[in-house]
């Protein structure tokens, strides 16, 4: 069982802010636990996988405590899981100004999640694009394949902080969790199954790696599991760069050699 804990920040310079929106009580026996983001600049709040239905009070009491909700300018979402979207109307009511920013490959699905979406998306082409945020700027940085076929990671440019949707995901065993990756060795241990399930191809995954070193992002805070900062941020990367997933080994995991 999981205990509650309020928001966290992961970065505040007096202009700039972000936060980790915390974990409630039990939440690892309703489904898999979920991390959403908040990035405030100046007066304007951008949240980052919002996140499904049984967490929405939780993540609605937390950002209310940092910004009013009518100051959202964006819902982003990296892909089309329940995981990530199913609080979408929820949240199209109480952050009325907010527009959703997702993958071009899925604006036309979201009118089946909320009818009142027309006017309120902002489809992503595949090569990612530009967010302003106040007097900052969020880039959607293409991830697809990882391991949905129209993804986007998140990186806030003035934080360093990349949001990487379900890459760097952990499922913990019952009754453990972490806010922090302190130990990358036991780390590896919740997360190498679901990427080698989950995730759909070794090669887009290595171009993804090769991209993200690029950035150099100080801090990697997927949307499952825990936070990859310091020295780690390299070691999940090399990590990765070496992992072999989906359809590169899927014919010996279901069928056997
Ligand atoms: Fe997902
Ligand atoms: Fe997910």
């Amino acid at each position: 069982m999981i205990r509650n804990m309020n928001s966290y920040p992961l970065y505040d310079d007096g202009e700039h802010k972000v936060y980790w929106l915390g974990i409630e009580e039990a939440e690892d026996e309703k489904g898999i636990l979920t991390n959403q983001y908040l990035v405030i600049d100046g007066n304007e709040g951008a949240l980052v996988e919002p996140g499904g239905f049984f967490v929405f009070s939780r993540v609605l009491r937390n950002v209310s405590s940092l910004i009013p909700p009518t100051q959202i300018k964006y819902l982003m979402y990296s892909h089309q899981d329940p995981d990530v979207v199913a609080g979408l109307n929820l949240w199209f009511e109480y952050a009325p100004l907010a527009k959703v920013a997702v993958s071009e490959l899925w604006v036309r699905f979201i009118p089946h999640m909320a009818v009142l979406s027309a006017g309120r998306t902002i489809g992503i082409p595949d090569g990612g694009m530009e967010f302003k945020l106040g007097n900052s700027v969020i880039r959607a940085v293409p991830a697809h394949y990882l391991h949905s076929p129209g993804n986007f990671a998140f990186y806030d440019e003035k934080s360093g902080i990349l949001f990487s949707t379900d890459i760097g995901a952990a499922a913990f065993p019952e009754g453990e969790w972490y806010l922090f990756v302190e130990d990358f060795e036991e780390h590896v241990k919740h997360m190498e199954a679901f990427h080698r399930r989950y995730m759909s191809s070794t090669k887009a995954l290595r171009a993804w790696v090769r991209s993200i070193r690029k950035l150099k992002p100080k801090v990697i805070a997927p949307q499952h599991g825990a936070i990859f900062r310091d020295e780690n941020v390299g070691k999940f990367l090399d990590w990765l760069d070496g992992l072999e997933v989906g359809i590169d080994v899927f014919e010996k995991e279901f069928y056997g050699d």
